[in-house]
């Protein structure tokens, strides 16, 4: 469903600032109106000071002129100059209320589709085949997933890639590990928990390359069912897909209890790509691309070069004739291109693998596949920390489980919404519990700047105030709860109120909902959408504070401000659901 539009009032103070600026001075070519939110009055525009530059005048005259001609024009109460030439700008309460009007009675918060007709492809979470998904893997999946919503709300046809790890030589070591080891217990060790098999899964493989480093005799072996599993070998195969099966199982586990929204058919894993590698290659080759270097097939760049200035090549296929990962990122990208159709496409994805990400999209662009018209971004993020500060592990020094940590989260904010909640119902406690507990991871991973490092401390996550998620559900509660005391009925704007300076505060954040959307998208960075939806949160605070609602001094100022109570649910429950995260009614 397309959102419907509702401009925002800031374009039309930028309108009134451009047309000012041209009568004013009209032998400029205009400007750019440099219009902002402010502190001293609704809006500042600083754009006197570059035309004055530019002319030669003096700017705080050109600022007092702009204000001349503003001055009680539309919108527009009153206008002044300040300073070196800034002009301060207030809009009418009339106009403030209209728009709040028309932003609640919009389809989809009056935000519009301004990425309508744009296909883009979010990469992200991609864990591997046999191995348990561990917290390395949790801020792509946020991320990624974030991203993905986001786009789509802005109108976007979002397709989600999940590139799972499901080829490579390790398969060999690990089916051939299995068939001599029929013993081990692998499969539905545990029938109500998928992830219990994988866990089994990550152990047998930790034994598997044991043995194939100790083993000479085991890694030929090893080596020999490379080949069989590659040249189509059905109880290889069938191994492998069981492999695939228990893993994908526990993945999904895991998305479930995240709230992510990847499903199966987003599944496009490495093996997608096996029988587009011989081509992909080829291609590159005749291009003049890809060059034999010592055995193996190679992309060289001139501006890619390692710490020792020595260049560093992409490798296709190694000297073994495997083909790699980069081989299969190419042939991922060609497909997103030609056959997906894609405008953007975004790689969530450690920033560790910054130049593998370089290499492919410079190849890729020599190709010819990746041309002007196509975006194609690696989203880096920084890595979670432990408490600490330090490299996250286990006690025992082994990497962290990702569903022990969400169990961890859950079982603080239990303790949390237990304490605050004393005497009810325990299966209530135990849903709500859930909730605000991957909120509150979700929320802290995304709140943080992405390319950031940052310490994954539970006990901070769960806390009721502070910038947490559960601070942000429990601002939603409150929302929820004065709209379902007011009985909900249907309520009218009276734009002829005067409009108090908290109302207008609220009103204004309000409306910028839609450029904090635009701007998260633009720079894939969640946290301004965090920062939006935090600083919505207190603004609403200091409104409810200062301006009573269901005891509203009228029945007009009751209906006004029940508009704005209703608007900033809305907005808050539509932001939390963008960052993949339950907005409860109660808790
Ligand atoms: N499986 C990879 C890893 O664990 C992530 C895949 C990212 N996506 C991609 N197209 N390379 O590092």
């Amino acid at each position: 469903m397309n959102a419907q539009s509702v401009t925002p009032l800031v374009e039309a103070v930028e309108t009134a600032v451009a047309d000012a600026i041209r009568r004013v001075l009209p032998e400029t070519g205009g400007t750019e109106p440099l219009v902002r939110r402010s502190d001293f009055a609704d809006y500042q525009s600083n754009a006197a000071l570059p035309v004055a530059k530019e002319s030669g005048r003096n700017p705080r005259e050109i600022g007092g002129a702009v204000a001349e001609a503003l001055d009680g024009a539309g919108v527009i109460a009153g206008a002044e100059v300040s300073g070196p030439g800034f002009v301060n700008l207030d809009l009418t309460d009339t106009a403030i209320w209209d728009q709040i009007a028309s932003r609640g009675a919009a389809e989809g918060l009056g935000v519009g589709s301004p990425l309508a007709g744009k296909t883009i492809v979010v990469d992200y979470s991609g864990p591997n085949i046999a191995k348990e998904m561990h917290v390395g893997h949790l801020r792509t999946t946020i991320i990624g997933d974030a991203l993905a919503r986001l786009a789509e709300a802005q109108g976007a046809t979002v397709i989600r890639q999940n590139h799972l790890g499901d080829w490579g030589t390790q398969f060999g070591m690990l089916i051939q590990y299995l068939t001599e080891h029929p013993e081990a217990e692998w499969h539905e060790v545990d029938d109500a928990d998928p992830t219990a098999n994988i866990a089994a899964l990550d152990r047998l493989y930790k034994e598997a390359r044991a043995a194939f480093d100790a083993d000479e005799d085991f890694a030929d072996r090893a080596r020999s069912r490379v080949v069989a599993l590659q040249t189509g070998d059905e109880t290889s195969a069938a191994v492998w897909s069981d492999l695939v099966k228990v893993s994908t199982d526990a993945f999904d586990a895991i998305y479930e209890r995240l709230g992510v929204s990847l499903t199966e058919d987003d599944n496009a894993g490495e093996s997608t790509y096996n029988d587009q590698l011989n081509d992909v290659v080829d291609e590159l080759v005749t291009a003049g691309i890809a060059v034999e270097s010592e055995g193996a097939l190679c992309v060289f760049f001139d501006d890619i070069t390692g710490p020792d200035g020595e260049p560093v090549p992409m490798i296709l296929r190694k000297a073994d004739g495997g083909f790699g990962y980069a081989a299969t990122d190419l042939a991922a990208l060609r497909h997103r291109v030609r056959d997906l159709k894609a405008d953007q496409i975004l790689y969530v994805v450690d920033a560790r693998q910054a130049l593998h990400f370089k290499q492919l999209f410079a190849a890729a662009r020599r190709a010819g596949w990746l041309t002007g018209d196509v975006e194609a971004a690696h989203v880096p993020f920084g890595t979670v920390l432990g408490p600490d500060g330090k490299p996250f592990k286990t006690r025992s020094g082994s990497t962290v489980r990702l569903m022990s940590l969400l169990d961890d989260a859950v079982e603080k904010a239990g303790k949390v919404i237990g304490e605050k909640n004393a005497g009810a119902d325990r299966a209530d406690l135990a849903e709500l519990a859930a909730v605000t507990g991957i909120g509150a991871v979700k929320y802290a991973d995304l709140s943080n700047s992405r390319i950031k490092d940052y310490a994954f401390d539970t006990d901070k996550m769960v806390a009721l105030t502070g910038d947490t998620g559960v601070y942000l559900q429990y601002a939603h509660t409150r929302l929820a709860s004065i709209l379902r005391k007011s009985g909900d009925v249907a309520v009218e704007v009276d734009d002829s109120l005067p409009m108090s300076n908290e109302e207008r505060a609220l009103a204004l954040h309000l409306d910028a909902y839609g450029a904090a959307l635009a701007e998260t998208m633009a720079e894939f960075e969640p946290h301004r959408l965090c920062v939006y939806l935090y600083r919505l949160a207190r603004t609403f605070t200091g409104f409810y504070e200062a301006n009573p609602v269901l005891n509203a001094e009228t029945a007009s100022a009751r209906g006004n401000r029940l508009s704005l109570v209703r608007l900033t649910q809305g907005t808050l429950a539509h932001g939390l659901g963008l960052l993949g995260i339950e907005a409860p009614e109660r808790m």
